[in-house]
Protein backbone atom coordinates (compact mmCIF):
# COMPACT_ATOMS: atom_id res chain seq x y z
CA UNK A 1 0.00 0.00 0.00
CA UNK A 2 0.92 3.85 -0.50
CA UNK A 3 1.01 5.36 3.06
CA UNK A 4 2.06 8.80 3.87
CA UNK A 5 3.11 9.17 8.08
CA UNK A 6 2.48 12.56 8.96
CA UNK A 7 4.93 13.49 12.03
CA UNK A 8 7.11 10.48 10.51
CA UNK A 9 10.44 11.33 11.73
CA UNK A 10 9.29 11.92 15.07
CA UNK A 11 9.56 8.99 17.96
CA UNK A 12 6.57 7.06 17.23
CA UNK A 13 6.27 8.07 13.79
CA UNK A 14 9.73 6.93 12.94
CA UNK A 15 9.07 3.75 14.29
CA UNK A 16 5.32 3.54 12.18
CA UNK A 17 7.67 4.04 9.38
CA UNK A 18 10.27 1.13 9.97
CA UNK A 19 7.05 -1.26 10.73
CA UNK A 20 5.52 -0.25 7.44
CA UNK A 21 8.70 -0.46 5.47
CA UNK A 22 9.41 -3.89 6.85
CA UNK A 23 5.78 -5.27 5.86
CA UNK A 24 6.49 -4.44 2.09
CA UNK A 25 4.33 -0.66 1.86
CA UNK A 26 5.79 2.47 0.60
CA UNK A 27 5.76 5.14 2.91
CA UNK A 28 5.88 9.24 2.39
CA UNK A 29 7.07 11.00 5.57
CA UNK A 30 6.46 14.33 6.05
CA UNK A 31 7.55 16.18 9.52
CA UNK A 32 8.31 20.28 9.85
CA UNK A 33 11.32 18.32 12.30
CA UNK A 34 10.15 21.06 14.84
CA UNK A 35 10.46 17.88 17.06
CA UNK A 36 11.03 15.17 15.00
CA UNK A 37 15.03 14.69 13.37
CA UNK A 38 16.43 13.14 10.42
CA UNK A 39 18.88 10.75 12.93
CA UNK A 40 15.50 8.93 13.26
CA UNK A 41 14.86 7.74 9.78
CA UNK A 42 18.46 7.76 8.39
CA UNK A 43 17.91 3.85 8.11
CA UNK A 44 15.29 4.17 5.44
CA UNK A 45 16.71 7.15 3.18
CA UNK A 46 17.85 5.03 1.13
CA UNK A 47 15.45 2.87 0.51
CA UNK A 48 13.60 3.44 -2.59
CA UNK A 49 10.60 2.98 -0.96
CA UNK A 50 10.61 5.59 1.12
CA UNK A 51 10.63 9.22 0.98
CA UNK A 52 11.12 11.53 3.38
CA UNK A 53 9.44 15.35 3.24
CA UNK A 54 10.35 18.46 5.57
CA UNK A 55 7.15 20.63 5.57
CA UNK A 56 4.39 21.94 8.49
CA UNK A 57 1.15 20.41 7.28
CA UNK A 58 -0.31 23.36 7.91
CA UNK A 59 1.76 24.52 4.85
CA UNK A 60 0.53 24.67 1.14
CA UNK A 61 3.48 22.01 0.73
CA UNK A 62 0.99 19.70 2.16
CA UNK A 63 -1.45 19.61 -1.17
CA UNK A 64 1.57 19.01 -3.05
CA UNK A 65 2.33 15.77 -1.51
CA UNK A 66 -1.54 14.63 -1.07
CA UNK A 67 -1.93 15.97 -5.10
CA UNK A 68 1.12 13.49 -6.61
CA UNK A 69 1.26 10.56 -3.54
CA UNK A 70 -1.50 8.70 -4.73
CA UNK A 71 -1.77 7.57 -0.89
CA UNK A 72 -3.97 4.97 -0.17
CA UNK A 73 -3.89 5.17 3.88
CA UNK A 74 -2.74 8.21 6.22
CA UNK A 75 -0.57 6.76 9.76
CA UNK A 76 -1.61 10.78 11.28
CA UNK A 77 1.11 10.74 14.23
CA UNK A 78 1.83 14.54 14.02
CA UNK A 79 1.28 16.75 16.98
CA UNK A 80 2.29 18.93 19.58
CA UNK A 81 3.74 16.05 22.39
CA UNK A 82 4.45 18.76 24.66
CA UNK A 83 1.53 18.63 26.96
CA UNK A 84 3.30 20.89 30.11
CA UNK A 85 3.57 23.88 27.21
CA UNK A 86 0.53 24.69 25.89
CA UNK A 87 -0.48 25.54 29.27
CA UNK A 88 1.05 28.91 28.24
CA UNK A 89 0.36 29.10 24.99
CA UNK A 90 -3.01 27.00 24.79
CA UNK A 91 -3.12 27.41 20.53
CA UNK A 92 -0.33 25.81 20.14
CA UNK A 93 -2.70 22.62 20.58
CA UNK A 94 -5.22 24.50 18.53
CA UNK A 95 -3.17 24.40 15.66
CA UNK A 96 -0.53 21.28 15.97
CA UNK A 97 -2.85 18.92 17.75
CA UNK A 98 -6.20 19.73 16.28
CA UNK A 99 -5.94 22.12 12.87
CA UNK A 100 -3.47 19.17 11.65
CA UNK A 101 -6.05 16.78 11.93
CA UNK A 102 -8.17 19.10 10.08
CA UNK A 103 -5.56 19.65 7.42
CA UNK A 104 -5.30 16.09 7.03
CA UNK A 105 -8.82 15.01 6.83
CA UNK A 106 -9.42 17.98 3.70
CA UNK A 107 -6.51 16.65 2.15
CA UNK A 108 -7.83 13.01 1.98
CA UNK A 109 -11.53 13.86 1.00
CA UNK A 110 -9.82 16.35 -1.81
CA UNK A 111 -7.60 13.56 -2.76
CA UNK A 112 -10.35 10.43 -2.32
CA UNK A 113 -7.81 8.72 0.37
CA UNK A 114 -9.99 6.27 1.91
CA UNK A 115 -8.13 5.27 5.25
CA UNK A 116 -6.68 6.93 8.43
CA UNK A 117 -4.97 5.54 11.42
CA UNK A 118 -4.61 7.98 14.34
CA UNK A 119 -2.92 8.78 17.27
CA UNK A 120 -4.72 10.14 20.05
CA UNK A 121 -4.21 9.31 23.82
CA UNK A 122 -5.30 8.49 27.38
CA UNK A 123 -5.54 12.31 27.97
CA UNK A 124 -8.80 12.47 25.94
CA UNK A 125 -10.27 10.62 29.37
CA UNK A 126 -9.21 13.69 31.87
CA UNK A 127 -8.94 12.20 35.25
CA UNK A 128 -10.77 8.72 35.74
CA UNK A 129 -11.26 6.08 38.33
CA UNK A 130 -10.81 2.66 37.85
CA UNK A 131 -10.22 0.52 35.00
CA UNK A 132 -11.28 2.60 31.59
CA UNK A 133 -12.25 1.23 28.47
CA UNK A 134 -13.32 2.64 25.28
CA UNK A 135 -16.94 3.84 26.48
CA UNK A 136 -16.05 5.24 29.24
CA UNK A 137 -17.90 8.68 29.55
CA UNK A 138 -18.26 11.70 30.04
CA UNK A 139 -15.31 12.64 28.80
CA UNK A 140 -13.61 15.56 29.80
CA UNK A 141 -9.71 16.08 29.12
CA UNK A 142 -8.11 18.23 31.42
CA UNK A 143 -5.38 19.45 29.53
CA UNK A 144 -5.34 21.39 25.81
CA UNK A 145 -3.49 18.36 23.88
CA UNK A 146 -6.42 16.30 25.21
CA UNK A 147 -8.48 18.79 24.07
CA UNK A 148 -7.45 18.92 21.28
CA UNK A 149 -7.21 14.95 20.54
CA UNK A 150 -10.50 14.75 21.47
CA UNK A 151 -11.52 17.51 18.84
CA UNK A 152 -9.22 15.87 15.96
CA UNK A 153 -11.44 12.40 16.58
CA UNK A 154 -14.87 13.91 16.53
CA UNK A 155 -13.40 15.07 13.50
CA UNK A 156 -12.06 12.14 11.87
CA UNK A 157 -15.51 10.63 12.84
CA UNK A 158 -17.58 13.06 10.99
CA UNK A 159 -15.71 12.88 7.53
CA UNK A 160 -15.93 8.81 8.14
CA UNK A 161 -19.89 9.30 7.87
CA UNK A 162 -19.86 12.22 5.53
CA UNK A 163 -16.87 11.29 3.28
CA UNK A 164 -16.87 7.10 3.72
CA UNK A 165 -13.35 7.10 5.53
CA UNK A 166 -12.50 4.39 7.11
CA UNK A 167 -10.61 5.13 10.49
CA UNK A 168 -8.80 3.74 13.46
CA UNK A 169 -8.53 5.66 16.37
CA UNK A 170 -6.03 4.21 18.34
CA UNK A 171 -5.98 5.68 22.09
CA UNK A 172 -1.74 5.31 23.25
CA UNK A 173 -1.07 5.99 27.07
CA UNK A 174 2.20 6.73 27.69
CA UNK A 175 4.76 5.50 25.26
CA UNK A 176 8.54 5.01 25.67
CA UNK A 177 11.65 3.27 24.47
CA UNK A 178 14.79 4.47 22.27
CA UNK A 179 14.30 7.58 20.19
CA UNK A 180 12.22 9.80 22.66
CA UNK A 181 12.80 13.26 23.18
CA UNK A 182 10.23 13.67 26.00
CA UNK A 183 8.60 12.52 28.62
CA UNK A 184 9.80 11.41 32.39
CA UNK A 185 12.58 8.84 30.93
CA UNK A 186 13.65 11.20 28.77
CA UNK A 187 13.47 14.53 31.09
CA UNK A 188 15.43 12.52 34.04
CA UNK A 189 18.31 11.28 31.77
CA UNK A 190 18.74 15.17 30.90
CA UNK A 191 18.55 16.34 33.80
CA UNK A 192 21.30 13.59 35.50
CA UNK A 193 23.07 14.96 32.85
CA UNK A 194 22.99 18.11 34.07
CA UNK A 195 23.67 17.81 37.68
CA UNK A 196 24.80 14.54 38.24
CA UNK A 197 24.28 13.50 41.97
CA UNK A 198 20.72 14.94 42.46
CA UNK A 199 17.60 14.39 40.79
CA UNK A 200 14.76 16.86 40.76
CA UNK A 201 11.42 15.55 40.11
CA UNK A 202 8.45 17.44 39.42
CA UNK A 203 5.25 16.35 42.02
CA UNK A 204 5.54 13.73 44.59
CA UNK A 205 6.58 10.88 42.92
CA UNK A 206 2.95 9.14 43.51
CA UNK A 207 2.12 9.53 40.00
CA UNK A 208 0.89 5.89 38.75
CA UNK A 209 0.29 5.16 34.87
CA UNK A 210 0.55 2.37 32.84
CA UNK A 211 4.00 2.88 29.89
CA UNK A 212 4.17 0.88 27.23
CA UNK A 213 7.26 -0.17 25.01
CA UNK A 214 7.13 1.74 21.51
CA UNK A 215 7.27 -1.44 19.37
CA UNK A 216 4.61 -3.07 21.35
CA UNK A 217 2.39 -0.17 20.43
CA UNK A 218 3.39 -0.26 16.78
CA UNK A 219 2.59 -3.78 16.82
CA UNK A 220 -0.70 -2.98 18.47
CA UNK A 221 -1.57 -0.45 15.75
CA UNK A 222 -0.85 -2.52 12.74
CA UNK A 223 -2.92 -5.86 14.55
CA UNK A 224 -5.83 -3.03 14.85
CA UNK A 225 -5.00 -1.71 11.06
CA UNK A 226 -5.47 -5.33 9.39
CA UNK A 227 -7.82 -6.59 11.67
CA UNK A 228 -10.56 -4.27 12.61
CA UNK A 229 -12.94 -3.78 9.95
CA UNK A 230 -15.62 -1.16 11.36
CA UNK A 231 -15.94 2.09 9.83
CA UNK A 232 -14.55 3.28 12.44
CA UNK A 233 -13.11 1.54 15.36
CA UNK A 234 -11.43 2.99 18.11
CA UNK A 235 -8.82 0.81 20.84
CA UNK A 236 -7.27 1.45 23.66
CA UNK A 237 -3.37 0.15 23.46
CA UNK A 238 -1.38 0.16 26.50
CA UNK A 239 -0.21 -2.25 29.05
CA UNK A 240 -2.35 -3.48 32.16
CA UNK A 241 0.64 -2.98 34.55
CA UNK A 242 1.68 0.54 35.98
CA UNK A 243 4.69 2.51 37.30
CA UNK A 244 4.69 5.26 39.79
CA UNK A 245 6.99 8.04 39.12
CA UNK A 246 9.53 7.07 42.02
CA UNK A 247 10.06 4.25 40.48
CA UNK A 248 10.89 5.35 37.36
CA UNK A 249 13.42 8.12 39.05
CA UNK A 250 14.73 4.98 40.63
CA UNK A 251 15.19 2.95 37.83
CA UNK A 252 16.60 5.60 35.71
CA UNK A 253 19.33 6.26 38.05
CA UNK A 254 19.79 2.26 38.45
CA UNK A 255 20.92 2.31 34.29
CA UNK A 256 22.81 5.34 34.64
CA UNK A 257 26.43 5.73 35.63
CA UNK A 258 25.97 6.92 39.02
CA UNK A 259 24.23 6.58 42.07
CA UNK A 260 21.85 9.78 42.64
CA UNK A 261 19.53 11.40 45.38
CA UNK A 262 15.76 12.16 44.24
CA UNK A 263 14.56 15.02 45.66
CA UNK A 264 10.22 15.99 44.62
CA UNK A 265 9.29 19.12 44.29
CA UNK A 266 5.86 18.11 45.84
CA UNK A 267 1.97 18.55 45.11
CA UNK A 268 0.18 15.75 43.46
CA UNK A 269 1.13 16.24 40.03
CA UNK A 270 4.10 17.38 37.88
CA UNK A 271 2.18 20.48 36.06
CA UNK A 272 -1.02 21.47 35.40
CA UNK A 273 -3.20 19.22 32.99
CA UNK A 274 -1.62 16.24 34.00
CA UNK A 275 -3.22 13.22 35.22
CA UNK A 276 -2.00 11.64 37.96
CA UNK A 277 -3.55 8.46 38.03
CA UNK A 278 -5.31 5.95 35.66
CA UNK A 279 -5.38 2.52 34.38
CA UNK A 280 -6.81 0.86 31.24
CA UNK A 281 -8.94 -1.98 29.90
CA UNK A 282 -7.52 -3.48 26.71
CA UNK A 283 -9.66 -6.30 27.22
CA UNK A 284 -11.13 -5.01 23.02
CA UNK A 285 -7.71 -5.02 21.59
CA UNK A 286 -6.91 -8.06 23.42
CA UNK A 287 -9.16 -9.84 22.08
CA UNK A 288 -8.03 -9.46 18.87
CA UNK A 289 -4.60 -10.77 19.99
CA UNK A 290 -2.45 -8.61 21.24
CA UNK A 291 -0.39 -8.49 24.29
CA UNK A 292 2.53 -6.18 25.22
CA UNK A 293 5.45 -7.96 25.57
CA UNK A 294 6.89 -6.14 28.35
CA UNK A 295 5.05 -4.92 31.50
CA UNK A 296 4.83 -1.16 32.39
CA UNK A 297 8.27 -1.46 34.62
CA UNK A 298 9.76 -3.60 31.81
CA UNK A 299 9.45 -0.90 29.10
CA UNK A 300 10.61 1.78 31.64
CA UNK A 301 14.45 -0.19 32.10
CA UNK A 302 14.55 -0.60 28.19
CA UNK A 303 13.48 3.04 27.73
CA UNK A 304 16.12 4.36 30.53
CA UNK A 305 19.24 2.36 29.09
CA UNK A 306 18.37 3.13 25.36
CA UNK A 307 18.32 7.27 26.48
CA UNK A 308 21.24 6.79 28.39
CA UNK A 309 23.17 5.34 26.18
CA UNK A 310 21.99 7.91 23.10
CA UNK A 311 24.03 11.17 21.81
CA UNK A 312 22.35 14.34 23.18
N1 LIG B 1 4.69 9.58 23.29
C1 LIG B 1 3.58 9.34 23.96
O1 LIG B 1 3.64 8.95 25.14
C2 LIG B 1 2.23 9.51 23.30
C3 LIG B 1 1.09 9.11 24.00
C4 LIG B 1 -0.15 9.25 23.40
C5 LIG B 1 -0.27 9.76 22.12
N2 LIG B 1 0.86 10.17 21.47
C6 LIG B 1 0.72 10.74 20.12
O2 LIG B 1 1.54 10.01 19.23
C7 LIG B 1 2.00 10.87 18.21
C8 LIG B 1 3.52 10.81 18.13
O3 LIG B 1 4.05 11.30 19.35
P1 LIG B 1 5.58 11.22 19.71
O4 LIG B 1 5.70 10.86 21.12
O5 LIG B 1 6.28 10.41 18.70
O6 LIG B 1 6.00 12.74 19.59
P2 LIG B 1 7.08 13.44 18.65
O7 LIG B 1 7.08 14.87 19.04
O8 LIG B 1 8.36 12.71 18.69
O9 LIG B 1 6.44 13.27 17.21
C9 LIG B 1 5.53 14.19 16.64
C10 LIG B 1 6.11 14.60 15.29
O10 LIG B 1 5.22 15.46 14.62
C11 LIG B 1 5.95 16.52 14.01
N3 LIG B 1 5.04 17.64 13.87
C12 LIG B 1 4.40 18.31 14.85
N4 LIG B 1 3.65 19.29 14.31
C13 LIG B 1 3.82 19.22 12.96
C14 LIG B 1 3.31 19.97 11.86
N5 LIG B 1 2.48 21.00 12.06
N6 LIG B 1 3.70 19.62 10.62
C15 LIG B 1 4.55 18.58 10.42
N7 LIG B 1 5.07 17.84 11.41
C16 LIG B 1 4.71 18.17 12.68
C17 LIG B 1 7.11 16.77 14.96
O11 LIG B 1 8.23 17.38 14.36
C18 LIG B 1 7.44 15.35 15.44
O12 LIG B 1 8.41 14.74 14.62
C19 LIG B 1 1.47 12.27 18.52
O13 LIG B 1 0.29 12.49 17.82
C20 LIG B 1 1.19 12.17 20.01
O14 LIG B 1 0.18 13.08 20.39
C21 LIG B 1 2.11 10.06 22.02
Amino acid sequence: MRTLVTGGAGFIGSFVCDRLLKDGHSVTAYDDLSLGRVRNIEQNLSNPKFRFVEGDILAPRMDEVFATGEFECVFHMAANSDIARSHESPSIDLDRTFMTTFRVLEAMRKNGVKQIVFASTSAIYGETTGRINESYGPLIPISHYGAGKLASEAFITSFAENYSIQSWITRFPNVVGPRSTHGAVYDFVQKLRKTPGSLHVLGNGQQIKPYLNVEDLVQGIMLVWTKASEKVNIFNIGADTRTRVADIARIVIEEGPAPAEIVYAGGDRGWIGDVPEFEYDTSSIRQLGWSPSMTSDEAIRVAAAAAWSEQV
